[in-house]
This record gives structure tokens, sequence and C-alpha cells, in this order.
């Protein structure tokens, strides 16, 4: 399957990464404004162009990477290019019905916006996606190409917004607890290599053991909670500065 990626910045990039090691039915083209962008992707076997109409025309599936404020200047001049094509949005902000009318017209199997986050680029992605338009091969075409990469969840237009806060701004909100804990670690005695070590894996093993036992976090929690311990005591100091409401309040900035 031909997949060009337009606009192969963070997202667009890291995507073309993920897909050409994870899928292997996938040949990848990627473009963007700068020659230098698309240097990076020369020794991966990723073909790569200036020109997106030349993109565009060997592909079944064309994935938008552009900021979305540029998507509707970027695709326009594609549009008459995609008949019978599949179009990917990496763009969460542009809604469904903008979408449908931008592309109404033009014949494309398949509108989709799609919401992966940047561990795309080791097969590790949780990507949402959401059906603008298409049938059921267009969706099982799509939701292959991103659970080659991790997880994928089809979900309404109105869960995109959640999905992205979780899950894609998650992943700095995930690495910002791992900085605090290295940190705290640090204070307590551990060179920065160690914490760093030390937080990242216990926050993987942590991730995989609920996964593995499919348990809600708090059966997990209880059973490193001795009564009266020091796990218990660090939990409530941090519910106490407010842990728990200040991540909530940072995934509510989205409403
Ligand atoms: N970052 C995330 O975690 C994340 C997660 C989910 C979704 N998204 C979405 O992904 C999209 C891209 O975001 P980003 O953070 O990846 O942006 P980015 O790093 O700025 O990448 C955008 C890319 O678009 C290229 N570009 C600009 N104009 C172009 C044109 N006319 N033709 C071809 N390429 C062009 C740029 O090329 P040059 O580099 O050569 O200038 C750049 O490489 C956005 O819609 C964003 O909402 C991002």
């Amino acid at each position: 399957m031909d997949i060009s990626i337009i606009g192969a910045g963070n997202m667009g990039g890291a995507t073309a990464l993920g897909l050409s090691r994870f899928c292997p039915e996938a040949r990848i083209t990627v473009t963007a404004r700068h020659r230098e962008t698309l240097e990076k992707f020369s020794s991966s076997g990723i073909a790569s162009t200036l020109d997106n109409a030349e993109a565009v025309k060997g592909a079944d599936v064309v994935i938008m990477g552009v900021k979305p404020w540029l998507l509707k200047e970027v695709l326009t001049p594609l549009l008459p290019l995609m008949k019978e094509k599949i179009l990917v949005s990496l763009a969460a902000g542009i809604p469904a019905s903008t979408l449908k009318e931008w592309t109404d017209g033009f014949n494309l199997a398949g509108v989709y916006t799609v919401i992966p986050n940047l561990a795309i680029e080791i097969g590790e992605s949780m990507t949402f996606i959401n059906e603008v338009s298409g049938n059921s091969g267009t969706l099982r075409t799509v939701n292959g190409l991103f659970s080659s990469v991790g997880k994928s969840m089809v979900v309404d237009e109105k869960q995109l917004g959640a999905g992205m806060m979780v899950a894609s701004c998650g992943t700095a909100f995930a690495l910002r607890y791992v900085r605090a804990t290295m940190e705290g670690g640090i204070e307590l005695g551990l060179y920065p290599r160690q914490a760093l070590q030390a937080a990242l894996q216990t926050v993987k093993g942590a991730a995989a053991l609920a996964d593995a036992h499919g348990t809600h976090p708090e059966q997990e929690i209880d059973r490193v909670t001795t009564p009266g311990g020091i796990t218990i005591r660090g939990l409530n100091a941090m519910e106490e500065a407010g842990f728990s409401n200040a991540v909530i309040q940072g995934l509510r900035i989205w409403k």
C-alpha cells in the first residue's frame, strides 16, 4: 500500500518512521516545505519529495501532517488528485463538518481524522480514529495501518478532544511526572541518570502490569500499600499537594 505523508514534521515524520518500521505492506513517501526536513528519512528507506502533487498521485492513502491552520491551503490543490484515495487528517481541531465541506464532490474513498501520539515512531502510539466518511473497507485499512504502530481506537467525533488530551498531550503529562520523580529521586541520593532510568522503567512496568492484568489501577496500588507504610503515606502526601486534581485540571483545559 502506498502512503504519502504531506508535511513530515514532528507528527508526520514520526508516523512515517513508525509505519516504515512496523507496517511491512506500507511504502512511504514524505513531503515538506524544506529539503533539510526530509534528509533524516533517507537512511530509513522512505521516499521523499518537495512536490506534494507528485506524492499524492502515487498514493492509496494521503496523510496530512501540516499544521491545522495550513491544512486548507495545502489540501485544496491536492483534492482533484485524490479520487478513490483515503484522506487522513492529523489535525484534531478541524471538525468533521469542515473536512466534509472541503472534500465534498472530489469522490474520495474515505476521510478520517486520526490523532496518534509521538510514540508512533517506536510502534507504541495510542491512536484515536474518527470516520468523517468512508465504508467498512476504508475504516479497516486506516485502523489496520494505525494498529500496526500501537493501539488504536475508533471513536465518535465528540470523543476526539478527550482522546487527544489523554494520549497526545498525555505523552507530555506522563513525561512531566517522570521529570518530577527524577527531581525527587536525586534529592534522595540517586544520580540523574540513575533517577531517569528508574523513573522510566517504573512507569513502563506499572503501565505494562495494569495492562497485562486488565485491572483498575487502584487494585495494583492496593497491592503495594502496606497499612501504615511508606507508599500510602507518599500517596496521601501527593494527594494533599493536589496530584489527582492537578492532572484532571490539566486535561480539562480542552473544554
Ligand atoms: N505533535 C503531536 O503530538 C501531535 C499529535 C497529534 C496530532 N498532531 C497534529 O499533527 C499536525 C502537525 O503537527 P506537528 O507538531 O507535527 O507540526 P510540525 O512539526 O510543524 O510539522 C509540520 C510539517 O509540515 C510541513 N509543511 C508546511 N507547509 C507545507 C507544505 N505546503 N507542503 C508540505 N509540507 C509542508 C513542514 O515542513 P518544513 O519542516 O520543511 O517547514 C513541517 O515539516 C497538526 O495538525 C497537529 O495538530 C500533532
